[in-house]
């Protein structure tokens, strides 16, 4: 390494108090005002890269030099229990090689009968508040309905008496993290107390899962069948932390990223009447009968909105990786064990590949829009070998879910103030969005 060039650096003050919660917008400041590679300088040093180039040599090129660990991945695991996305090494790659055929195509399009199904309960239940013309708030209802779909999907268990404690587990989960810069785990607060009881109930779940799937004769192929066969195994590297570790990723990622994208989808289509008339015309060439494999293709316009929501609002707006020795990133030094944020959030509002950034345009990701864009400049799913392992399902999953309720209801938003960005472990909305539904169609 000949010189030790440093990159751009803002001081950690100019974040303090903007920190979590402002985040990722924060981010999106530094990008303007010093670079895609910026270090954030102060009692621990963090560096956040938002530039194609470098995204490039971080997620594809230069994987054995970052890797996804160190102390932010560590704040992860209380949420998400330990598993894929916190392993590394041979264990991630034994994981990763036997969970990815549960997200193949031919395998995630059997799903489809059970996203329409699962969707169209909801719908029904929205009937009440259509014809009384009820406020109903979006949030609780989108998260349950994935998380639904997730329990079945990975699990094939109706969860759905459950629902309500591992949304909460999950909230104050996030919520907790939130503080844990403040007060370490052991304090009796009572968040903690409460968070504690919510996730033992969720493991214990978990455990009676574990046992009535053990003693079935017929084995139902999924998730939980293929990591407990993968455990029977001589020398199997799946310990029961483990197995609990990814049954507890898989439902919170599994629910969490889709949940919140539709969330934001909804909301933007709400605020924008012009974007929302287009896609009823398009939702309204199925003439009312529900979306099969075959239509998603003649519904882009659809698949364009959830794009742009993903790029605005990508749930995962920081990738964490840390430097496992010194190293140059492009011309610039980094040193061993840095820790860097990868920032899709900052990346997707780069002016100089997206015009007017924050504008709501799903025509950027018309064919035609799409030519010549880099490949790095949009990452809602990451990429290179941990891109995600699900993309391909929550784009089916989201696809669906938004145009039959396009088929269904025009939403009405009735909340006058913008809704805030939460940024924590996902980019969520932080108030409420409540809506009036009228009724369309059949
Ligand atoms: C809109 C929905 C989703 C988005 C935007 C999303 C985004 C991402 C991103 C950006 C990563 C890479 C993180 C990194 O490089 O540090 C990732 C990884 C992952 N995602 Fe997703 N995800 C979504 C849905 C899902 C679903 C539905 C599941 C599970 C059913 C899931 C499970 C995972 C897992 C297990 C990993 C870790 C993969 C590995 O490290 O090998 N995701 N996701």
């Amino acid at each position: 390494m000949s010189k030790k060039k440093t990159p751009p650096v803002i001081q950690f003050t100019d974040v303090l108090g903007q920190l979590p919660e402002g985040s990722g917008d924060v981010l999106e400041l530094y990008m303007l005002k010093k670079g895609g590679l910026v270090k954030v300088s102060g009692s621990e040093e963090l560096y956040i890269v938002s530039d194609p180039v470098y995204i490039q040599q971080v997620m594809q090129k230069d994987t054995e030099t970052y890797q996804r660990r160190g102390r932010y991945v560590d704040y992860l695991l209380r949420v998400l229990g330990r598993g894929l996305v916190v392993h590394n090494g041979s264990l991630w790659r034994n994981q990763r090689k036997r969970i990815q055929p549960q997200f193949h195509p031919k395998r995630i399009y059997s799903f489809i009968p059970l996203i329409i199904a699962e969707t169209k309960q909801l719908l029904d239940r929205w009937e009440v508040a259509a014809q009384k013309n009820k406020t109903l708030s979006l949030n609780d209802d989108i998260m349950g309905l994935v998380l639904n779909m997730a329990t079945h999907i990975l699990f094939s268990k109706d969860f759905s008496g459950e629902i309500a404690n591992t949304l909460n587990a999950v909230k104050i989960g996030n919520r907790m993290l939130r503080y844990k810069f403040i007060l370490p785990d052991w304090v009796p607060t009572p968040a903690n107390i409460r968070f504690k009881r919510a996730l033992k109930r969720l493991h214990h779940n978990f455990r009676e899962l574990i046992t009535e799937r053990s003693a079935a004769t017929n084995k139902p192929d999924d998730l939980l069948s293929l990591l407990l066969e993968a455990q029977q195994q001589a020398d199997s590297d799946i310990t029961d932390e483990v197995l609990m570790g990814e049954m507890q990723t898989f439902l919170v990622t599994g629910h969490e990223t889709t949940g919140n994208t539709l969330l934001w989808a909804l909301y933007e289509l709400c605020r924008h009447p012009e974007i929302a008339e287009k896609v009823y015309t398009e939702v309204d060439t199925l003439n009312g009968r529900a979306p099969e494999l075959a239509d998603l293709d003649s519904l882009p316009y659809c698949r364009m909105v959830i794009e742009e929501t993903l790029r605005l609002y990508p749930p995962l707006w920081a990738l964490i990786r840390q430097t496992m020795c010194e190293t140059e990133l492009g011309d610039y030094y980094i040193p061993s064990e840095a820790n860097l944020f990868v920032s899709t959030y900052a990346a997707h509002r780069n002016p100089d590949y997206w015009p007017e950034p924050h504008r709501f345009d799903p025509e950027r990701f018309s064919d035609e829009n799409k030519q010549g864009r880099s490949k790095f400049a949009y990452i809602p799913f990451g990429i290179g070998p941990r891109v995600c392992i699900a993309g391909g399902l929550a784009m089916l999953q989201a696809h669906i879910i938004l145009v039959m309720i396009a088929q269904r209801y025009r939403l009405l938003i009735q909340s006058f103030n913008p809704v805030n960005k939460d940024f924590f472990v996902t980019l969520k909305p932080r108030e409420q969005i409540k809506v009036k539904l009228l009724r369309r169609g059949s």
